[in-house]
């Protein structure tokens, strides 16, 4: 066994985590710039250290998840969303089951609140968010960002749900209370279902061609007839039939 695969193995059996489901030459990129910059020589050097050491182990999952994330990242997508993908399911439920899966930093379900706004109040919106990374999680409960992750973000939006805190922007607790973060791991912990829209973005670029499939099939699982996956703007699914989706619009698909 190599250097890298033994690696992988460890790490399996050491966090859950299976880096064969990421891109190799990526992953692989990613991790020997790291271990070389703290000094190590293989990934067994690296792999001996960091089984005992909770920094260096948060270090290497830091690496690992690439946590860049924005409000209405790729607004006209969301302005889909908005205009035509909700309104349909809403003609069948009144109240939606919405996934944000690998939400990151939180400003994903913050932004699918915002919009679900434009139709029910809060109180009646709830989304269910869950990433691998306990850090990132512990960020998106704060709900505290810099100007850079608002770019995209509507006025009026900004006025009714950020408020300013010097050079920060902080959602606003009636938005921070629709969402439920949870760890969550997509290539190992169980799905819930019954879902009508499941938001994964912008993550599955990372895994390998068999991964991918392998989650296709348990998002269609997961979703209720009917319901919509929005995968993201670089994530098209060249054969959606094959997983039992249609698709409603691009990047968007419908369980069948
Ligand atoms: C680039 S961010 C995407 C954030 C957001 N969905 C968006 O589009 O802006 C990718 C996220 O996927 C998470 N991730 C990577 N592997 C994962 C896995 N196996 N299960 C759950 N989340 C994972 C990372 O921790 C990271 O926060």
């Amino acid at each position: 066994m190599n250097d890298y695969q033994d690696f992988i193995t460890k790490v399996h059996r050491k966090t859950g985590i299976d880096l064969s489901c990421y891109k190799e030459a990526q992953m692989k990129r990613r991790l020997t710039s790291l271990y070389e910059k703290k000094g190590f020589k293989s990934f067994q050097e690296f792999f001996n250290v960091m089984s005992t050491d909770k920094d260096l182990l948060d270090e290497f999952l830091d690496r690992m998840t690439i946590n860049v994330s924005e409000f209405y990242r790729n607004a006209k997508r969301w302005e889909v969303l908005q205009k035509k993908i909700i309104p349909k399911l809403l003609e069948k439920n009144k109240q939606l089951k919405v996934w944000s899966a690998a939400c990151s930093t939180g400003e994903e379900p913050y932004t699918i609140a915002m919009i679900l706004s434009h139709f029910m109040p809060l109180s009646q919106i709830q989304i269910l968010a869950t990433d691998l990374d306990e850090t990132v999680i512990a960020r998106a409960e704060n709900g505290i960002y810099p100007d850079r992750s608002l770019v995209e973000v509507p006025d009026d939006i900004k006025r009714k749900f950020f408020t300013k805190d010097g050079i920060f922007y902080k959602v606003n607790d009636d938005i921070k209370r629709t969402v439920t973060f949870k760890k969550h791991n997509l290539l190992a912990d169980p799905f819930d279902n019954n879902f009508d829209l499941i938001v994964c973005r912008n993550v599955l670029i990372y895994f390998t061609e068999d991964a991918k499939e392998v989650l296709y099939r348990k998002f269609s699982a997961a979703l209720k007839n009917g319901g919509i996956l929005f995968v993201g703007s670089t994530e098209q699914i060249f054969n959606p039939q094959s997983f039992g989706f249609e698709t409603e619009d691009t990047f968007f698909y419908r369980k069948v």
